[in-house]
């Protein structure tokens, strides 16, 4: 059987009175990029603690490529890397000298580790700057050079903690490139993030977080199947071919407008067959199909009650949004 990259059982941590995570349970299987999902305060930084030994739960396990978070931490530590929410960029410090440090940290053979801080410099394109006092550095810039520290010890899973929160599109996109080569270079990446467009740009698998457990976990696609509100939109050539195909799904709730019929359904393969074999047997050609799924967001907001944050949140000392404090209170 092959490893999991990671894999936990009824996962809890409390802090104080205040439980924030209530029996998390995941499985993730190696090479995959998985994305933890949630508002501010659900407890993604708590699980990426945990799962990176920064942090122990109060109840259940984790392991790490078969090695447990708490009885085996260094060799967990081994094997994993961890951009926190948080900068680990010392800015007195120029991105080579910071790079360094890691270096310093590492198992890598000194002889060999001013070639892996230029390649990583080359790499990441901080080449230039990295003679500069990283204080002067863009956010951009600053994140890449804090993933960069990550990579030093090539580690075999990455943990990211909104990694691109406060950057700008086009420095988000640069890291979105940089997860793509790290997948490609066969690293398993959990990423935490509270952006949609993200999870559903970059993920593999993602799991819903909200009061503490996992409220819905799959393929961005297979999440947005389950919502209700999927449909095909067909669109026709004539009016005539449109009245036709309403009298197919008449009482199937079809709707229909100008030359377009949405039909519900989930757009799997299956039910485009047998749409348009149904069509083909009236001798009606749609122009044109489309499959409609609802967003993440609606996913989310149907699982939840509230929606996940769409502008990044400079600082929550209450520890939440006020929807999340309402499902706190309750
Ligand atoms: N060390 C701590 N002591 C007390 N409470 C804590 C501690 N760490 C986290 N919490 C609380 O646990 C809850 C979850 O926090 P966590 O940082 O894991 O959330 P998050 O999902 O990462 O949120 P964000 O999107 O804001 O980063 C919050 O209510 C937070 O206030
Ligand atoms: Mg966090």
């Amino acid at each position: 059987m092959s490893e999991l990259a990671i894999h936990t059982n009824g996962l809890s941590k409390s802090f104080k009175a205040k439980q924030v995570l209530s029996g998390v349970d995941l499985r993730i299987p190696p090479g995959e990029v998985f994305a933890l999902l949630g508002p501010n305060g659900a407890g993604k930084t708590t699980t990426v603690n945990i799962l990176s030994t920064l942090s122990r739960p109060d109840a259940g396990t984790a392991r790490v490529f078969g090695h447990d978070v708490v009885g085996e931490a260094a060799r967990v530590r081994e094997l994993i890397g961890v951009t926190g929410q948080f900068s680990a960029v010392d800015g007195l410090l120029t991105g080579r000298e910071n790079l360094a440090m890691m270096a310093a940290f590492t198992h890598i053979p000194k002889p060999e580790q001013q070639a892996r801080v230029d390649e990583l410099l080359e790499r990441f394109d901080l080449a230039e700057a990295g003679t500069k006092v990283a204080s002067t550095y863009s956010g951009g810039m600053r994140r890449r050079l804090d993933l960069a520290m990550t990579l030093i010890a090539r580690p075999r899973l990455v943990f990211l903690d909104e990694p691109t929160t406060g950057l700008d599109p086009r420095s988000r996109r640069t890291m979105w490139d940089i997860v793509d080569e790290l997948v490609g270079d066969g690293v398993s990446i959990f990423l935490t993030t509270q952006y949609l467009e993200e999870a559903d740009a970059l993920a593999d698998r993602i799991a819903m977080l909200d009061n503490g457990g996992i409220v819905a976990e799959g393929t961005p696609a297979e999440l947005k199947r389950q919502m209700p509100g999927g449909h095909v939109r067909l669109e026709f050539a004539t009016a005539d071919d449109l009245d036709r195909a309403r009298l197919l799904w008449s009482d199937a709730g079809a709707e229909a407008a100008e030359l377009s019929l949405d039909v519900p359904g989930d757009g799997s393969v299956d039910h485009i067959r047998q749409l348009l074999t149904r069509l083909e047997g009236e001798g009606i050609e749609p122009r044109h199909l489309s499959i409609e799924t609802p967003s993440l967001d609606d996913v989310f907001f149907a699982l939840t009650g509230h929606r996940p944050e769409t502008t990044p949140d400079i600082e929550t000392a209450a520890g939440g949004t006020a929807p999340t404090d309402k499902e706190i209170a309750r």
